[in-house]
């Protein structure tokens, strides 16, 4: 039994290659995996532990690149956060309003969700100044989508690209609260506008024409929010000025890294492999039923509650997928999920259709266009749509040299294709995979089985 066909190589300038090698005897996928903590729910976490009043304990946080983002902005502005492990971070929460002035330039990375929540809560922090940036790719990424409602409370922000891309300046104020009839299905713009509308006097609705993620809402209840949902409405109503309070947060494995595996184990032929402690929250489970669309082997086991939220482990074997089309309501439901579900489409019989997507464009890379040009590369059929791709299935993958445009989901999506390619590839910038998933490559080399 031996992995040495898959190998991470650190270059000079730090940047790592991964080189996955199919030997031409076949491989396959076996065995148990535990997935790393949800990195939607490990954000709230750090954030609302650090507003509230009180100790909040995180058990199962991720420990990947975005949630160290999250909690250095927060110890910048007077959080006190235990080191960040997996079994315990305890947070002692400095009550809401009482942010400090930081006295430094905020810096959220890679991570939109850090950057466009925090706006939420400096915009109502009256009088103090902040200033938040990120990494090259965070600093393409739209902001106006949560700057203009935002504004619409009284919120005072500028930056670049008239006021729409960070670093951004906030000069905090005392906002007023608002009935914002979001244009898009994000979590992320309800979610600031949640934020922003806590310090705020009256009752703030935030709907959203389909469905997105739901952390927030599930968490801010728990922690004392007055808030009500209307699901058949997709509006959300919160009171403003009531008071948080610390919580234990267990934090399920995420969906959108257990996603590698499950396409991983319905494309390799003779996989079988169990996936433990996956979050299946209805608004993220949108990857489950297009991959039961396509006739994937997916059992769900074990279904319980933790905390707020549903898990399950999850059994996936190989299976003789089929196209299918991915579009509408369910988009926001597997957002993230795209890229991987475009592999298993490039395997799968027949044509699949992925459109109402274009928001795919504007992630931590453009993610229609790096797919597309990644997949061809490898010889798949793809044909670039402006809001999705269609991909005609069947055709072998062979090995190329790919880019991972330093986006975390492509290059673990290229790294699934690559298991059922023929010959070498080497996919470039694969550090991304820090991002979410820093031991994605030591789970693949062992449930890699030749
Ligand atoms: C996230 C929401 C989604 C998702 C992102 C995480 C969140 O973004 O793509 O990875 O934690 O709220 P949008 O809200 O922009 O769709």
């Amino acid at each position: 039994m031996s992995v040495s066909f898959i190998t991470l190589e650190t270059k000079e300038n730090f940047s790592q290659d991964l080189i996955i090698h199919k030997p031409p005897s076949g491989i396959s996928l076996q065995g148990v995996i535990q997935i790393p903590g949800d990195k939607s729910i490990s954000h709230r976490a750090l954030i609302l532990g650090s507003i509230a009043y009180g100790e909040t304990e995180i058990q199962g946080l991720l420990l990947g690149e975005d949630p160290y983002s999250t909690a250095s902005c927060f110890q910048a502005m007077g959080a006190k956060i235990s080191e960040l492990n997996t079994i315990s971070v305890r947070i002692k929460g400095i009550g809401l309003g009482n942010l400090r002035e930081p006295v430094d330039v905020l810096n959220a990375g890679n991570s939109g969700t850090t950057l466009r929540l925090i706006l939420g809560l400096l915009a109502s922090h009256s009088d103090k100044f902040f200033i938040v940036t990120g990494d090259t790719s965070l600093r393409a990424r739209p902001m106006s989508r949560v700057i203009q409602p935002l504004k619409q409370m009284g919120a005072e922000i500028w930056g670049r690209g008239e006021n729409s891309l960070a670093p951004l300046a906030v000069r905090g104020k005392s906002l007023t609260s608002i009935c914002y009839h979001s244009p898009i299905a994000s979590a992320q713009v309800k979610s600031c506008i949640l934020l922003a509308s806590l310090m705020t006097e009256g009752k703030t609705i935030v709907t959203e024409p389909a469905l997105s993620r739901d952390h927030s809402e599930r968490m801010l209840k728990a922690f004392g929010a007055e808030l009500t949902v209307d699901p058949e409405a997709r509006s959300v109503t919160l009171n403003g000025r009531t008071r948080l309070y610390g919580q234990k947060v267990i934090v399920p494995g995420d969906i959108s890294s257990a996603a590698f595996w499950l396409v991983a184990g319905s494309i390799v032929p003779g996989s079988d492999i169990i996936i433990k402690n996956v979050g299946i929250n209805p608004t993220r489970t949108g990857v489950l039923e297009a991959l039961e669309m396509m006739e994937a082997k997916i059992i769900r086991e074990n279904e319980r509650e933790v905390g707020e939220e549903p898990v399950a482990d999850l059994r996936v074997f190989h299976s003789h997928l089929k196209g299918c089309v991915i579009a509408g309501d369910m988009i926001p439901r597997l957002i993230d999920e795209i890229p991987v579900l475009a592999v298993a489409a490039v395997f799968a019989k027949g044509k699949t259709v992925i459109k109402d997507a274009y928001e795919l464009r504007v992630k931590e890379s453009d993610r229609i266009m790096a797919m597309v040009k990644e997949l061809k590369q490898m010889g798949a059929k793809v044909t670039e749509l402006d809001d999705g791709m269609e991909i005609t299935g069947g055709i072998p993958l062979r090995g190329a040299d790919l880019d991972s445009y330093t986006d975390h989901r492509i290059t673990m999506s290229l790294a699934v294709a690559a298991l059922n390619a023929k010959g070498k590839t080497t996919i470039h910038r694969a550090e991304a995979t820090n991002i979410s998933y820093p031991d994605f490559v030591s789970t693949l080399q062992q449930v890699v089985i030749q």
